[in-house]
């Protein structure tokens, strides 16, 4: 067995980040977010991980065909942006189940105070309080919830890192929490999420100068046909200098978008027509021009995917599978760790608390080869199985669980697809099975 599996590739740092499926992508969306990730998704030494929050839209979106309009664009953005779902594990929340029975389980270790004071729902509670209404009025227990449900996404797949917003900065954190608090009562099931901000990435004035956001109803829609593109660029707010004054870039949403797309040659020759005087009208049309050349040939990708939604399910089915190969093992594993458990089987600690013992446990990862493995480790972290290389996670995954539910038995018949070990490690290896698969029966 080979060390360097231990020391480098074993654990790839895993990227993981939601998009809440409950509008029409606009070009904050790409600049603050698609464009980057994608680039960032195609690095050698990161896994990661794309879901569309559909769960989470329901919190605010009522009108089903909505969501699903809402769910079918921004899936189709993403691969229209270059998203490879080979590479990237692309998903839909709903699809994965193990996410809300997460979910529960950390709403039983997550504080009511902490949510009381998650910003999503208190702005909503300021804002009755400022207008005299009822603190809770309009809000449902969706709002208040969401922090949770945003823990089980970034938990389930034990995310090290989160790339968001800084909007979303206090959500990690409590996913943190909620992750040390379960860990503190039940062992060491999850990995503590950090968050991943990036200062490069900007954050985009919409057409009134404040921040582009659906909230503000001020976006300008991403895939837009061409027309359209041009007449939202035509109706940014600009003040009233005429053609030959020279205009001020900082406070101009023109300038600012044109820079998000611009490369520093072409940012500072418009700086220099802002200083001469360019005319408005002008100056949006290099705008136009500018953002049509990234996202026109996009735009053909797009239209394409949106006129086959059957293909995107497919794709969207099969990064569930993908998805759920690590879900469904690690959610059996939580279910043990917390008591949910087989009645025939006998856990040594199932008295009390003392029973957070650490268990065997599976750990599955890619490694720089593009193959998929895992190995079984013993309580101790000692490793006892080291798998070959398979062709996909699905793989992987469907070994995982017949050792699971076969034990020493189902050793035998994967005897090609693990490496060799000596006597004693493969006794270690099948007593380990046993227990997990005493506990993983019925
Ligand atoms: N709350 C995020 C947003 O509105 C979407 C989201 C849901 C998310 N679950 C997530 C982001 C998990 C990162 C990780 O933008």
């Amino acid at each position: 067995m080979s060390a360097s599996k231990d020391s480098t590739a074993a654990t790839p740092t895993r990227y993981l980040t939601g998009i809440t499926t409950s509008g029409t992508p606009h070009l904050g969306n790409y600049v603050g977010s698609v464009r980057h990730s994608v680039r960032f998704s195609r690095q050698e030494d990161v896994q990661s991980f794309y879901f569309l929050a559909d769960f989470h839209a329901l919190i605010k979106v009522d009108e089903p065909a909505r969501i699903q309009r809402s769910t079918l664009e921004i899936a189709a953005t993403w691969l229209a942006c270059g998203l490879d779902p080979e590479r990237v594990t692309f998903y839909r929340q709903s699809d994965i189940p193990e996410i809300p029975e997460l979910s529960w389980f950390l709403t039983c270790v997550t504080g009511k105070g902490m949510l009381n004071r998650a910003h999503a729902y208190k702005a909503q509670v300021d804002k009755n309080a400022a207008r005299g209404e009822d603190p809770d009025a309009d809000v449902n227990a969706g709002l208040f919830m969401y922090p949770v449900l945003m823990g089980a996404d970034i938990l389930m797949f034990n995310a090290h890192y989160v790339p968001v917003g800084r909007d979303q900065v206090q959500h990690i954190e409590m996913a943190r929490d909620m992750a040390q608090h379960f860990n503190h009562l039940y062992g060491e099931h999850f990995t503590l999420p950090e968050v991943a901000l990036d200062d490069a990435v900007a954050t985009l004035p919409g057409l009134d100068g404040r921040k582009m956001s659906k909230s503000y109803d001020n976006t300008i829609a991403l895939f837009a046909p061409r027309a359209f593109l041009q007449k939202q660029i035509a109706s940014i707010v600009t003040d009233s200098r005429v053609p030959g004054e020279p205009k001020d870039t900082d406070s101009s949403a023109v300038f600012q978008i044109y820079q998000a797309f611009a490369n520093d040659d072409e940012t500072e020759s418009l700086r220099r027509a802002f200083a001469d005087g360019i005319g408005w009208g002008e100056a949006k049309q290099l705008l136009f021009e500018r953002i049509d050349q990234e996202v026109g040939p996009m735009r053909k990708h797009y239209d394409a995917l949106l006129n086959d939604p059957a293909q995107i399910e497919t794709t969207l089915r099969r990064g569930a599978e993908k998805a759920r190969a690590l879900s469904q093992p690690f959610m059996a594993e939580l279910r043990h760790a917390v008591g949910l458990r087989n009645l025939a089987s006998r856990d040594k600690g199932a008295a009390g608390k003392s029973a957070k013992v650490a268990r065997p446990s599976f750990k599955q990862y890619r490694e720089a080869d593009g193959l998929y493995y895992f190995k079984l480790l013993d309580a101790g972290g000692k490793q006892l199985i080291q798998s070959l290389g398979f062709a996909s996670p699905q793989e992987a995954g469907r070994a995982i669980g017949s050792l699971r539910q076969r034990g020493a038995a189902g050793l035998n018949e994967l005897a090609g697809q693990i490496e060799a070990v000596d006597d004693e490690t493969a006794r270690a290896a099948a007593a380990a099975l046993q227990s997990l698969a005493a506990e993983t029966a019925g």
